[in-house]
């Protein structure tokens, strides 16, 4: 097959640096040359953190479908058929999807950092990229395919209010959109199981084992970032939270997974607290 996928001109493979690869797979837009393109990033890949780079492609690089719709057209659906479950299944495979944009997208905008964070973004879009691929899979098993259903996009709309923003990036994508995952998962996992689906719950149970450790490198690249700025983290979120209007954080809270993420007691406290 043909890919559409290209790697930048004059980057003959291995000479690639990483944050042009990560750039590229970002660009790709059907999911297998999206995937194909992150397993080909190697781990021994030069970083060229000084470099700033330019996207020559509208970013990030979809499929022609799923249809993007707005949250309030997704409809919520029954689990007790097939039809239900997959709808679910769907809208996860798609914010995984997003997740290894966001993942990419973190390594390839933001120059300047140390080496290490551009690793361990990297390895985040992997495990993105390998949730999807679960989720796929068992779409592919219930009859369904990555597609079949409309998706809304909210978790890359806040990744373009904060592209010029690294501490907002930060603060509101990893420390906040994905630890939310970490509450939502263990109650989607348990709706899956008392379907009956064991295999798709046990999918659920992986992601969320691999969701602590991304929020936990969310949680250590904020913090670096505050002690560089002398900010006070807990006070930095809270100013960042309403500046990009991010969303109000409900319980109830996974305050275990949070914990293993990394989060103090400081900022467990005040995402219960009442608002400002
Ligand atoms: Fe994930
Ligand atoms: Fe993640």
């Amino acid at each position: 097959m043909h890919s559409r996928f290209s790697v930048p001109a004059g980057a003959g493979g291995q000479a690639t640096c990483l944050r042009e690869r990560a750039l590229a797979a970002l660009a790709a837009g059907p999911w297998p040359d999206k995937l194909a393109a992150v397993r080909a990033i190697a781990d021994d890949a030069r970083v060229d953190a000084a470099r700033e780079l330019a996207a020559a492609a509208p970013l990030p690089g979809r499929p022609a479908r799923p249809e993007l719709v707005s949250p309030a057209q997704v409809k919520q659906r029954s689990m007790a058929t097939v039809e239900g479950r997959a709808a679910l299944l769907h809208a996860l495979a798609h914010i995984e999807f997003n997740a290894v944009n966001l993942a990419l997208d973190i390594v390839w905008r933001f120059s300047g950092m140390p080496e290490a964070f551009y690793r361990d973004w990297l390895r985040v879009a992997r495990e993105e990229a390998h949730h999807f691929d679960l989720l796929n899979r068992r779409l592919a098993a219930l009859g369904y395919a990555y597609g079949d259903f409309p998706a809304h996009n909210g978790l890359w709309e806040m990744a373009e209010k904060t592209r010029g923003d690294l501490l907002a990036r930060l603060a509101l994508v990893p420390r906040t959109l994905e630890a939310r995952g970490l509450d939502a998962s263990p109650l989607i996992r348990d709706k899956l199981a008392g379907a009956g689906d064991a295999e798709s719950a046990a999918i659920l149970d992986i992601i969320l084992r691999d969701e602590i450790g991304h929020v936990a490198i969310g949680n250590r690249w904020y913090r670096h970032l505050c002690a560089q700025a002398g900010a006070d983290p807990v006070a930095c979120y809270a100013e960042l939270a309403q500046r990009y209007g991010a969303p109000r954080l409900r319980g109830p809270f996974n305050l275990e997974a949070r914990r293993a993420a990394g989060f103090d007691e400081a900022e467990l406290a005040a995402l219960t607290a009442p608002a400002a």
